[in-house]
Protein backbone atom coordinates (compact mmCIF):
# COMPACT_ATOMS: atom_id res chain seq x y z
CA UNK A 1 0.00 0.00 0.00
CA UNK A 2 1.30 3.55 -1.14
CA UNK A 3 0.73 6.49 0.80
CA UNK A 4 -0.28 10.31 -0.66
CA UNK A 5 -0.24 13.30 1.15
CA UNK A 6 -2.09 16.43 -0.27
CA UNK A 7 -0.82 19.86 0.72
CA UNK A 8 -1.41 21.57 -2.40
CA UNK A 9 -4.24 24.81 -2.53
CA UNK A 10 -3.58 28.50 -1.76
CA UNK A 11 -4.61 28.03 2.15
CA UNK A 12 -6.49 31.69 1.59
CA UNK A 13 -8.87 30.72 4.56
CA UNK A 14 -5.29 31.25 6.70
CA UNK A 15 -4.12 34.57 4.83
CA UNK A 16 -2.08 36.56 5.66
CA UNK A 17 -0.66 33.85 7.27
CA UNK A 18 -0.23 31.82 4.08
CA UNK A 19 0.79 35.41 2.08
CA UNK A 20 4.63 34.03 2.22
CA UNK A 21 4.79 30.69 3.16
CA UNK A 22 2.64 26.90 2.21
CA UNK A 23 -0.48 26.41 4.97
CA UNK A 24 1.56 22.98 5.56
CA UNK A 25 4.69 24.62 6.86
CA UNK A 26 2.91 26.67 9.88
CA UNK A 27 3.54 25.30 12.98
CA UNK A 28 0.84 22.99 15.23
CA UNK A 29 2.18 23.33 18.44
CA UNK A 30 6.01 21.97 18.03
CA UNK A 31 6.02 20.94 14.89
CA UNK A 32 5.01 22.07 11.26
CA UNK A 33 1.68 20.71 10.12
CA UNK A 34 2.97 18.43 7.61
CA UNK A 35 4.79 16.39 10.11
CA UNK A 36 1.38 15.36 11.64
CA UNK A 37 0.20 13.68 8.41
CA UNK A 38 3.64 11.90 7.55
CA UNK A 39 3.73 10.69 11.12
CA UNK A 40 0.51 9.79 10.15
CA UNK A 41 0.91 7.20 7.06
CA UNK A 42 4.68 5.92 9.02
CA UNK A 43 3.18 4.79 12.18
CA UNK A 44 0.64 2.89 10.05
CA UNK A 45 3.00 0.97 8.28
CA UNK A 46 2.73 3.39 4.93
CA UNK A 47 6.08 4.38 3.73
CA UNK A 48 6.32 4.35 0.18
CA UNK A 49 4.92 8.22 0.16
CA UNK A 50 4.24 10.69 -2.27
CA UNK A 51 3.66 14.61 -1.43
CA UNK A 52 1.36 16.90 -3.84
CA UNK A 53 2.25 20.12 -2.93
CA UNK A 54 1.69 23.72 -5.00
CA UNK A 55 2.11 27.27 -4.69
CA UNK A 56 4.77 29.43 -4.77
CA UNK A 57 6.85 27.91 -1.74
CA UNK A 58 6.91 23.96 -3.04
CA UNK A 59 10.64 24.48 -2.68
CA UNK A 60 10.74 24.70 0.92
CA UNK A 61 9.03 21.37 1.43
CA UNK A 62 12.45 19.91 0.12
CA UNK A 63 14.30 21.70 2.87
CA UNK A 64 12.36 20.64 5.70
CA UNK A 65 11.81 16.74 4.44
CA UNK A 66 14.86 16.04 2.37
CA UNK A 67 14.29 12.24 2.18
CA UNK A 68 12.38 12.18 4.90
CA UNK A 69 15.71 10.30 7.64
CA UNK A 70 13.63 12.45 10.68
CA UNK A 71 10.69 10.08 9.91
CA UNK A 72 12.80 6.50 9.38
CA UNK A 73 12.17 6.91 5.62
CA UNK A 74 14.99 6.63 3.37
CA UNK A 75 12.78 8.66 0.57
CA UNK A 76 10.33 10.65 -0.38
CA UNK A 77 8.31 11.73 -3.47
CA UNK A 78 7.43 15.01 -4.33
CA UNK A 79 4.93 16.52 -7.13
CA UNK A 80 3.73 19.88 -8.02
CA UNK A 81 0.04 20.99 -8.42
CA UNK A 82 -0.54 23.68 -10.67
CA UNK A 83 -3.65 25.96 -9.37
CA UNK A 84 -6.04 24.39 -6.50
CA UNK A 85 -8.21 22.48 -8.48
CA UNK A 86 -9.33 20.45 -5.89
CA UNK A 87 -8.25 17.40 -3.62
CA UNK A 88 -9.48 15.07 -5.93
CA UNK A 89 -7.28 17.13 -9.24
CA UNK A 90 -4.51 17.33 -6.59
CA UNK A 91 -4.88 13.20 -6.60
CA UNK A 92 -5.14 12.85 -9.56
CA UNK A 93 -1.27 13.17 -9.99
CA UNK A 94 -0.50 10.43 -8.10
CA UNK A 95 -1.50 8.00 -10.67
CA UNK A 96 1.51 7.35 -11.83
CA UNK A 97 3.61 6.79 -8.43
CA UNK A 98 0.09 4.47 -7.60
CA UNK A 99 1.22 2.43 -10.43
CA UNK A 100 -1.66 0.04 -9.85
CA UNK A 101 -1.69 -0.31 -5.88
CA UNK A 102 -4.55 0.58 -3.52
CA UNK A 103 -3.57 3.71 -1.54
CA UNK A 104 -3.79 5.71 1.30
CA UNK A 105 -4.57 9.91 0.86
CA UNK A 106 -4.30 12.00 3.91
CA UNK A 107 -5.22 15.69 3.78
CA UNK A 108 -1.78 17.80 4.49
CA UNK A 109 -3.68 20.16 7.09
CA UNK A 110 -5.84 16.79 8.79
CA UNK A 111 -4.56 16.19 12.24
CA UNK A 112 -5.55 13.00 14.46
CA UNK A 113 -4.75 11.04 17.67
CA UNK A 114 -5.27 7.78 17.08
CA UNK A 115 -3.16 4.98 14.81
CA UNK A 116 -4.98 4.10 12.01
CA UNK A 117 -2.85 0.86 11.38
CA UNK A 118 -6.19 -1.04 12.34
CA UNK A 119 -7.87 0.44 9.79
CA UNK A 120 -5.69 0.33 6.58
CA UNK A 121 -4.99 -3.83 7.89
CA UNK A 122 -8.85 -3.62 7.00
CA UNK A 123 -8.65 -1.98 3.94
CA UNK A 124 -5.66 -4.49 2.75
CA UNK A 125 -8.11 -7.26 3.01
CA UNK A 126 -10.83 -5.46 1.05
CA UNK A 127 -10.34 -6.90 -2.27
CA UNK A 128 -12.04 -3.85 -4.25
CA UNK A 129 -13.35 -0.33 -3.58
CA UNK A 130 -12.89 2.45 -1.09
CA UNK A 131 -12.68 3.25 3.11
CA UNK A 132 -13.52 5.96 4.73
CA UNK A 133 -13.17 7.05 8.49
CA UNK A 134 -16.10 9.00 9.90
CA UNK A 135 -15.98 11.15 13.36
CA UNK A 136 -18.36 12.61 15.37
CA UNK A 137 -18.69 16.14 15.21
CA UNK A 138 -20.36 19.57 16.10
CA UNK A 139 -19.86 21.17 13.45
CA UNK A 140 -20.79 19.16 10.77
CA UNK A 141 -21.43 21.96 8.12
CA UNK A 142 -17.79 22.93 7.73
CA UNK A 143 -17.22 19.22 6.06
CA UNK A 144 -18.17 16.25 4.14
CA UNK A 145 -21.24 14.61 5.92
CA UNK A 146 -22.20 11.27 5.38
CA UNK A 147 -25.54 9.09 6.92
CA UNK A 148 -25.04 5.43 7.96
CA UNK A 149 -27.51 2.31 8.35
CA UNK A 150 -25.72 -0.75 9.85
CA UNK A 151 -22.09 -0.92 8.64
CA UNK A 152 -23.68 0.58 5.35
CA UNK A 153 -22.51 4.23 4.09
CA UNK A 154 -26.07 5.70 2.62
CA UNK A 155 -25.20 9.02 1.39
CA UNK A 156 -22.55 11.66 1.70
CA UNK A 157 -23.07 15.25 0.86
CA UNK A 158 -20.52 18.05 0.61
CA UNK A 159 -20.71 21.11 3.33
CA UNK A 160 -24.73 20.15 3.54
CA UNK A 161 -26.89 23.69 4.69
CA UNK A 162 -28.51 21.25 6.85
CA UNK A 163 -26.45 18.11 7.59
CA UNK A 164 -28.45 14.69 8.22
CA UNK A 165 -25.67 13.78 10.63
CA UNK A 166 -22.92 14.79 12.93
CA UNK A 167 -20.62 12.37 11.29
CA UNK A 168 -18.20 13.94 8.99
CA UNK A 169 -15.62 12.43 6.91
CA UNK A 170 -12.64 12.58 7.69
CA UNK A 171 -9.87 13.62 5.32
CA UNK A 172 -8.37 10.26 5.01
CA UNK A 173 -9.19 7.86 1.99
CA UNK A 174 -8.20 4.81 1.49
CA UNK A 175 -8.77 3.58 -2.45
CA UNK A 176 -8.02 0.75 -5.37
CA UNK A 177 -6.49 1.42 -8.51
CA UNK A 178 -9.45 2.27 -10.05
CA UNK A 179 -10.18 5.62 -7.96
CA UNK A 180 -7.94 7.79 -11.43
CA UNK A 181 -9.85 6.23 -13.97
CA UNK A 182 -13.21 7.63 -12.15
CA UNK A 183 -11.83 11.44 -11.48
CA UNK A 184 -10.93 11.15 -15.28
CA UNK A 185 -14.98 11.54 -15.82
CA UNK A 186 -15.39 14.36 -13.06
CA UNK A 187 -16.36 17.94 -13.60
CA UNK A 188 -16.11 20.67 -11.75
CA UNK A 189 -18.57 21.59 -8.61
CA UNK A 190 -19.86 25.12 -7.98
CA UNK A 191 -16.45 26.12 -6.22
CA UNK A 192 -14.91 25.53 -9.61
CA UNK A 193 -12.90 22.07 -7.88
CA UNK A 194 -12.49 18.32 -8.34
CA UNK A 195 -14.24 17.21 -5.20
CA UNK A 196 -13.32 14.38 -3.29
CA UNK A 197 -16.80 13.99 -2.02
CA UNK A 198 -17.96 12.85 -5.72
CA UNK A 199 -15.19 10.31 -5.87
CA UNK A 200 -16.46 8.90 -2.38
CA UNK A 201 -20.28 9.03 -3.38
CA UNK A 202 -19.14 7.21 -6.90
CA UNK A 203 -17.97 4.40 -4.39
CA UNK A 204 -21.35 4.27 -2.83
CA UNK A 205 -22.85 4.49 -6.09
CA UNK A 206 -21.06 0.82 -7.06
CA UNK A 207 -21.62 -0.49 -3.75
CA UNK A 208 -18.22 -0.75 -2.83
CA UNK A 209 -17.26 1.44 -0.21
CA UNK A 210 -16.92 0.49 3.91
CA UNK A 211 -16.34 3.18 6.61
CA UNK A 212 -14.46 2.86 10.43
CA UNK A 213 -15.43 5.38 12.82
CA UNK A 214 -11.83 7.30 13.73
CA UNK A 215 -11.09 7.08 17.51
CA UNK A 216 -9.35 9.86 19.45
CA UNK A 217 -9.35 13.60 18.40
CA UNK A 218 -9.29 14.79 14.88
CA UNK A 219 -9.60 17.96 13.52
CA UNK A 220 -8.93 20.10 10.19
CA UNK A 221 -6.36 23.65 10.19
CA UNK A 222 -7.30 25.13 7.21
CA UNK A 223 -9.03 27.77 9.24
CA UNK A 224 -7.60 30.54 12.45
CA UNK A 225 -10.36 28.41 14.70
CA UNK A 226 -9.51 25.39 13.11
CA UNK A 227 -5.69 25.68 13.67
CA UNK A 228 -5.58 27.11 17.38
CA UNK A 229 -7.67 24.02 17.85
CA UNK A 230 -4.64 21.69 16.24
CA UNK A 231 -2.68 23.32 18.85
CA UNK A 232 -4.21 22.92 21.98
CA UNK A 233 -5.48 19.50 20.87
CA UNK A 234 -1.29 18.24 20.12
CA UNK A 235 -0.45 20.69 23.59
CA UNK A 236 -2.41 19.15 25.97
CA UNK A 237 -1.69 15.83 24.71
CA UNK A 238 1.73 16.11 24.85
CA UNK A 239 1.27 17.74 28.17
CA UNK A 240 0.21 14.60 29.44
CA UNK A 241 2.27 11.97 27.92
CA UNK A 242 5.13 14.29 28.51
CA UNK A 243 6.86 13.91 25.01
O1 LIG B 1 -10.88 17.92 6.40
C1 LIG B 1 -11.83 17.04 5.86
C2 LIG B 1 -12.64 17.70 4.76
O2 LIG B 1 -11.71 18.08 3.73
C3 LIG B 1 -13.70 16.74 4.21
O3 LIG B 1 -14.69 16.47 5.18
C4 LIG B 1 -14.38 17.37 2.97
O4 LIG B 1 -15.29 16.46 2.42
C5 LIG B 1 -13.31 17.75 1.94
O5 LIG B 1 -13.90 18.39 0.82
C6 LIG B 1 -12.28 18.68 2.55
O6 LIG B 1 -12.89 19.89 2.88
P1 LIG B 1 -12.19 21.35 2.80
O7 LIG B 1 -13.02 22.23 1.91
O8 LIG B 1 -12.01 21.83 4.20
O9 LIG B 1 -10.79 21.08 2.11
P2 LIG B 1 -9.69 22.19 1.75
O10 LIG B 1 -10.06 22.92 0.51
O11 LIG B 1 -9.39 23.00 2.97
O12 LIG B 1 -8.43 21.25 1.43
C7 LIG B 1 -7.93 20.37 2.40
C8 LIG B 1 -6.53 19.94 2.01
O13 LIG B 1 -6.52 19.34 0.71
C9 LIG B 1 -5.52 21.06 1.96
O14 LIG B 1 -4.91 21.22 3.23
C10 LIG B 1 -4.56 20.63 0.89
C11 LIG B 1 -5.36 19.69 0.00
N1 LIG B 1 -5.70 20.33 -1.31
C12 LIG B 1 -6.84 21.08 -1.44
C13 LIG B 1 -7.15 21.66 -2.64
C14 LIG B 1 -8.44 22.49 -2.80
C15 LIG B 1 -4.83 20.17 -2.37
O15 LIG B 1 -3.77 19.50 -2.24
N2 LIG B 1 -5.14 20.77 -3.57
C16 LIG B 1 -6.28 21.51 -3.76
O16 LIG B 1 -6.51 22.02 -4.90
Amino acid sequence: MKGVILAGGLGSRLYPLTKVTNKHLLPVYDRPMVYYPIETLVKAGVTDILLVTGGNNAGDFLRLLGNGKQFGLKHINYTYQEGEGGIAQALSLAEHFADGDKIVVILGDNIIEADISPQVRRFRTQETGARLLLKKVSDPERFGVATVRGNRITSIIEKPRRPKSDLAVVGIYMYDADVFNHIRTLKPSRRGELEITDVNNWYLKRGDLEYDVLPGYWTDAGTFESLYRANSLVARKKGRSGK
